[in-house]
């Protein structure tokens, strides 16, 4: 018997389980994972980013297509100067270092309002674009500079500009228009930190997401709470207002 408990396996993912192709991630509660530890919030944001390339591998090798992830809204600019500042240099020092996902066939892309943000890290951000333009892996998206309020003005703003007619705009018309219009919606959005909102997340694509909340601080989300989330998916029955 003991020899059999040493032995026992791991327990397995369900053979028939779906991996949600888009799954999109709230990363939030790195300023408290840092209090909690009486730590300054910015090594919350740094443990948070280097939970994000853990998280974002780990999709990429269970096949996830999609990955969309909130890092900073258009709403943290209210943020005092100093941490905005040092959340900025965690994107810079990201940015430069982003070679190792292409080396890893990982697609990076952005989403957001890249006006408001610093030239240098605009352009370390098409540079990362670019370097990994051909990975044929997991497509991940950052969102920065992001609100979904935003995004549908810019896609109002986009479609007036080009003339559309009043009656020929269809919910595909706003679809084209917003920065996700090359993926599909995400069917799991996750939230940890023990908040019960979307924070002006993806408000447009996530009309019938399913939600994945937990009271996990995002630097302390393990490989397993992803895992967790996926396998509560597979639970749900989503009817799009069927039966
Ligand atoms: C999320 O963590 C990161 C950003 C919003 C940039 P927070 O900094 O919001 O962490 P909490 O919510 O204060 O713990
Ligand atoms: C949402 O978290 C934004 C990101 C994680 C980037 P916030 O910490 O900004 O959200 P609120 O203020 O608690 O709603
Ligand atoms: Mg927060």
């Amino acid at each position: 018997m003991i020899i059999l408990a040493f032995f026992k396996k791991k327990k397995e993912a369900p053979i028939n389980r779906i991996i949600p192709e888009h799954i999109a991630i709230i990363m939030d509660g790195n300023g408290r994972w840092a209090k909690n530890r009486s730590l300054p919030r910015t090594a919350g944001h740094a443990a948070g980013s280097k939970k994000f390339k853990e998280i974002a591998r780990y999709c990429n090798k269970i096949g996830v297509k999609h990955l969309t992830v909130y890092a900073f809204s258009t709403e943290n600019w209210r943020r005092p100067k100093e941490e905005v500042d040092a959340i900025m240099n965690i994107f810079r020092d990201y940015l430069r270092d982003s070679a190792n996902f292409k080396s890893e066939n990982i697609k990076l892309e952005f989403i957001g309002d890249r006006s408001g943000m610093p030239d240098d890290i605009v352009q370390l951000m098409a540079q990362a674009e670019y370097d990994s333009k051909d990975a044929t892996g997991l497509k991940c998206y950052m969102a920065i500079n992001y609100g979904g309020r935003d995004e549908l003005v810019h896609a109002v703003r986009d479609i007036v500009k080009e003339g559309i007619c009043a009656e020929n705009i269809t919910e595909d018309t706003i679809s084209s228009h917003i920065y996700t219009k090359h993926y599909p919606d995400p069917e799991l959005i996750i939230r940890p930190s023990g908040e019960y909102r979307l924070s002006n997340f993806l408000i447009w694509q996530s009309a019938y997401s399913e939600f994945w909340f937990s009271n996990i601080l995002w630097p302390d989300f393990s490989t397993e709470d992803l895992e967790q989330a996926i396998d509560d998916y597979n639970k749900r029955n989503r009817r799009f207002g069927g039966v």
